[in-house]
C-alpha cells in the first residue's frame, strides 16, 4: 500500500503531520511519501502540480492531501496559482466521484445550524459526481438570443448533459458505498423538469438491478434541500450530479458542527483516491499550532475504507476521533465551555494515545 502525502500550504503541513502520525500508530505496513504541492511546490519548482508531485500521486494507492493556497499567491496568472494543484490532480487522475460524509458527532451537536434533536448521530454520506453536468458541458458562452421574446438580446448559455457511462459509474459507486453503511441510496435529480435527469433516473434505475440488497429512492433535488434540514437522519447515502452536489453537499456541512471536522475523497475507477479535509489553508492561524487536525485523521479514515480495504482500521479511527471528543478534548474551532482546549499536536496525540488504548 503506497501512500502519497501531499501537505501543502499553510496549516495543511500541520495537519497532515497528525494524521500521518495516526496512521503510522496502526499495525499496517505503509509505504508513505510526501512530496510538495500547491504554494510550497511553485516556490521550490515554479508550479503548484510539478511532474514529480504528479508521478508520485499517480504511482499511488491513495493521495494524502492537506491544503493549498495562500493570499500572497492572489496575483499569480491563473496556472500557477495553489489551487490548480487539486483541479490538475482531479483530472490527471480522473477522479469523478466526490465522497463529503455529515457526521454530526454527539458533544457538537450545539454548534450546528440546526436543532440538536434534529443531528444527534446524524451519520451521512453524500456522492456528488464531479466531471460532468453543466458546469463542464459544452457549448456554452455568449451571443445574440436566436428566438423567443427576447430574440436578439444578448444572452448567456451552458449545457447540462450526461452520458450513460457516466451516470453508471458514479450509480456503482453508490450502490457499493451503501453496502459498506446502511444500504439505502437517495438518488437526486430533477428528473420533472430536465431531460438529463430524466435519462439519469433511468440509468440509476437501471444499475440499481444489480444491487438487490440495497435499498433506492428518487428524490427531486428541491425536496431534498428541504429534507435535509427538516430530518436530514432519514438520509443515507445520497448521489447526484455535479450542480446539485455542489449545492447539497455545502448545505449539508452546515448541519455537523465545524468546518474542522469535515473529512472527503474523490476516486476514481480503479478506486485510488484523493482524501483531504473540506476546509482550505486557513493561512489566519497556520503556524500557530491550533487548527483541528481531525477533518485530516477522519479524511486518512475515509482512505482506509475506500482505497486500501482497511475496514477495520477506518473504524478504528473513526471510534478514537469520538472517544477524544467524549474526553471534552476540543481545539479552538470546537471550544466550548466546561471543555478543555488543546493544540493541534495534543490533539493527534490523544487520538494516538486512545488508538493504542484500544
Ligand atoms: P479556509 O477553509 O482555509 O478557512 C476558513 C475559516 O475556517 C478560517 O477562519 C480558518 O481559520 C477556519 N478553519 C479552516 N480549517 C480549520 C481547521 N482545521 N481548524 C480550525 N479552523 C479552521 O478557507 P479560506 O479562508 O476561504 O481560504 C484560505 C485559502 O485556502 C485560500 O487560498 C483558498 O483558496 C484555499 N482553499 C483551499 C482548499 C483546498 O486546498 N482544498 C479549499 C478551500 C480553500
Ligand atoms: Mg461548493
Amino acid at each position: 500500500m503506497k501512500i502519497a502525502v501531499l501537505p501543502g500550504d499553510g496549516i495543511g503541513v500541520e495537519i497532515v503531520a497528525e494524521a500521518v502520525k495516526v496512521l503510522r500508530a496502526l499495525d499496517l505496513k505503509f509505504e508513505m511519501e510526501e512530496a510538495l504541492v500547491g504554494g510550497a511546490a511553485y516556490e521550490a519548482h515554479g508550479h503548484p502540480l510539478p511532474e514529480s508531485t504528479l508521478k508520485l500521486a499517480k504511482e499511488a494507492d491513495a493521495v494524502l492531501f492537506g491544503a493549498v493556497g495562500d493570499w500572497k499567491y492572489d496575483k499569480l496568472e491563473r496556472k500557477l496559482r495553489p489551487e490548480q494543484a487539486i483541479l490538475g490532480l482531479r483530472k490527471e487522475l480522473g477522479l469523478f466521484a466526490n465522497f463529503r460524509p455529515a457526521i454530526c458527532y454527539e458533544q457538537l451537536t450545539h454548534a450546528s445550524s440546526l436543532k440538536p434533536e434534529l443531528v444527534a448521530g446524524l451519520d451521512i454520506l453524500i456522492i456528488r459526481e464531479l466531471t460532468g453536468d453543466i458546469y463542464f458541458g459544452q457549448p456554452r458562452g455568449r451571443r445574440e438570443a436566436p428566438d423567443g421574446a427576447f430574440a436578439g438580446q444578448p444572452e448567456a448559455f451552458d449545457t447540462m448533459r450526461y452520458t450513460r457511462p457516466e451516470i453508471e459509474r458514479i450509480a456503482h459507486v453508490a450502490f457499493q458505498a451503501a453496502r459498506k453503511r446502511n444500504r439505502k441510496v437517495t438518488s437526486v435529480d430533477k428528473a420533472n423538469v430536465l431531460e438529463t435527469f430524466q435519462f439519469w433516473k433511468d440509468v440509476v434505475t437501471e444499475v440499481h438491478a444489480q444491487y438487490p440488497d440495497v435499498e433506492l429512492e428518487h428524490m427531486y433535488v428541491d425536496n431534498a434541500a428541504m429534507q435535509l434540514v427538516r430530518a436530514p437522519k432519514k438520509f443515507d447515502v445520497i448521489v447526484t450530479g455535479n450542480m446539485f452536489g455542489d449545492i447539497l453537499s455545502d448545505e449539508a456541512a452546515m448541519l455537523t458542527g465545524s468546518i474542522g471536522m469535515l473529512p472527503s475523497a474523490s476516486l476514481n475507477e480503479r478506486k485510488q483516491g484523493l482524501y483531504e479535509p473540506s476546509h482550505g489553508s486557513a493561512p489566519d492561524i497556520a503556524g500557530q499550532g491550533v487548527a483541528n487536525p481531525l477533518a485530516t485523521i477522519l479524511s486518512a479514515a475515509m482512505m482506509l475504507r475506500y482505497s486500501l480495504d482497511q475496514e477495520e482500521a477506518a473504524r478504528r479511527i473513526e471510534a478514537a476521533v469520538k472517544d477524544v471528543l467524549a474526553q471534552n478534548l476540543r481545539t479552538a474551532d470546537i471550544y466550548s465551555e466546561g471543555t478543555t482546549k488543546v493544540g493541534t499536536k495534543e490533539m493527534g496525540d490523544a487520538v494516538v494515545a486512545r488508538l493504542k488504548a484500544q
